[in-house]
């Protein structure tokens, strides 16, 4: 069931998240006031010397914790947290200026699409939005000026899968400058390690599975180069988009299960991905796990297996996934995605609103398109309550 001819887990993944860098012999960092380090100064034992920490924003101790701990999961030498995950995107945005170009995936996170609609553009930064399943019209995409590629894999909620390495290939056969950002939040590093392919930053909204308890916005950004890791700590101090050190304790403490979370997250998904494809309602059922995902052998190439989050198509319409909805009563109709709860959404009217009508009808998002976050309840349970919500909406 685990191995699915997936690639093989690399091992000490749990061990290094629960041991690396939580030596408590590391307690000596002179805080005013003691851990969770709320404290937003630290004593200096002579002026301008410092043991380590000097003001909160530049650095505290709970934070550092965290920042190790996400790097050595992800296989990468500096990790850095912020406020929310699009905290991370707009801080990597300062690595820009005016007059460069970004090119993004044309169905990522709708805020990251706003961001760069939006905030970006009216910076002089200008975005081309491209479909990443296909590295030849990145490739095409890529003009003088273009200095990040921004993705997600697998998209949401379509669940197509790029292919990391070949489209870091084709970016960077324009210039090694180019810097190719994979937003990881589908899958989290125990499922996905972009950098093991060559991506320069790895992004996460820690909001969803690596906190997975529904408690916290935050985000983080993991990289392997030196001179880039010096240039983002100036930025996150410079623009201060930094969490708050109780949120890093409750991220860290959610770290020491993110394997066995991931682990129930992926069971539980393909077994009801698998029942979806055989009801007798369902047309068509998004999920990499599946043998009918049409890019089901990639999948198999660059990740350890898949998360709880994918999406189904159903032959009613707009009424049918309403009543559907409403008639849930395990899964929780709302937003989001990556915790312990189950969640169900019709991202048409929710999550892809803000998407224009003509570039959804393209991509394929109608009424008919349901998509579940699959949490930690039992699978059986999950399986009677969409059960009950088809028989009594169609
Ligand atoms: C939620 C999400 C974001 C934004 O993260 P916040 O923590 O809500 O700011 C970015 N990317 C993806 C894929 C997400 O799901
Ligand atoms: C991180 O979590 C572990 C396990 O819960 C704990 O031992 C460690 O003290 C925590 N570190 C911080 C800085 O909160
Ligand atoms: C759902 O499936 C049942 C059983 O096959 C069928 O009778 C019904 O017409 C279907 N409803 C829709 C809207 O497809």
């Amino acid at each position: 069931m685990a191995e699915q001819g997936f690639l093989k887990q690399k091992p000490g993944f749990a061990t290094l998240a629960i041991h690396h860098a939580q030596e408590p012999e590391k307690w000596s960092s002179s805080a005013v006031v003691v851990p969770i380090v709320t404290s937003t100064t630290f004593k200096q034992p002579a002026p301008a010397e410092h043991t380590g920490f000097e003001y909160g924003r530049s650095g505290n101790p709970t934070r550092n914790v965290l920042e190790e701990c996400l790097a050595a999961l992800e296989g990468g030498k500096h990790g850095f947290t912020f406020a929310s995950g699009l905290g991370t995107t707009t801080t990597l945005l300062g690595l820009l200026k005016s007059g460069d170009h970004i090119i993004s995936g044309d169905d990522v996170y709708g805020g990251t699409n706003r961001l760069f609609r939006t905030v970006a553009a009216a910076m002089n930064i200008e975005t081309t939005f491209a479909d990443f399943t296909k590295p030849d019209e990145v490739d095409k995409a890529v003009k003088e000026n273009t200095k990040m590629v921004w993705l997600e894999t697998p998209t949401n909620p379509n669940l197509k899968i790029a292919d990391i390495a070949t489209v870091v290939k084709a970016v960077k056969s324009h210039g090694e400058h180019i810097l190719v950002v994979v937003d990881n939040t589908f899958l989290t590093s125990y499922l996905q390690r972009p950098l093991d392919f060559g991506a320069d930053v790895v992004i996460y909204s820690l909001t969803k599975y690596m906190n997975g308890h529904s408690d916290v916005i935050m985000g983080a950004a993991i990289l392997n180069n030196d001179e880039l890791a010096e240039r983002l700590r100036f930025l996150q101090n410079a623009m201060g988009v930094v969490p708050s050190p109780f949120d890093c304790y409750q991220v860290n403490r959610s770290l020491k299960t993110l394997a066995l979370r991931m682990e129930q997250h992926k069971k539980s998904a393909q077994i009801i991905a698998e029942w979806l494809e055989k009801h007798p309602n369902v047309t068509e059922v998004m999920h990499p796990g599946l043998k009918s995902h049409p890019q089901h052998e990639l999948a198999k190439k660059q990740m350890t297996g898949h998360s709880g989050v994918f999406s189904f198509k159903h032959s009613g319409g707009l009424q049918e996934s309403r009543k559907f909805l409403q008639s849930l009563k395990v899964f929780t109709l709302a937003e989001s995605l990556g915790g312990y709860e189950s969640l169900a959404e019709l991202p048409s009217v929710m999550t892809h609103a803000s998407v224009p009508a003509a570039q959804r009808a393209e991509l394929g998002i109608t009424d008919s398109l349901i998509r579940l976050s699959v949490g930690l309840e039992d699978t059986e349970d999950l399986i009677k309550d969409l059960d009950h919500a088809f028989n009594v909406s169609f």
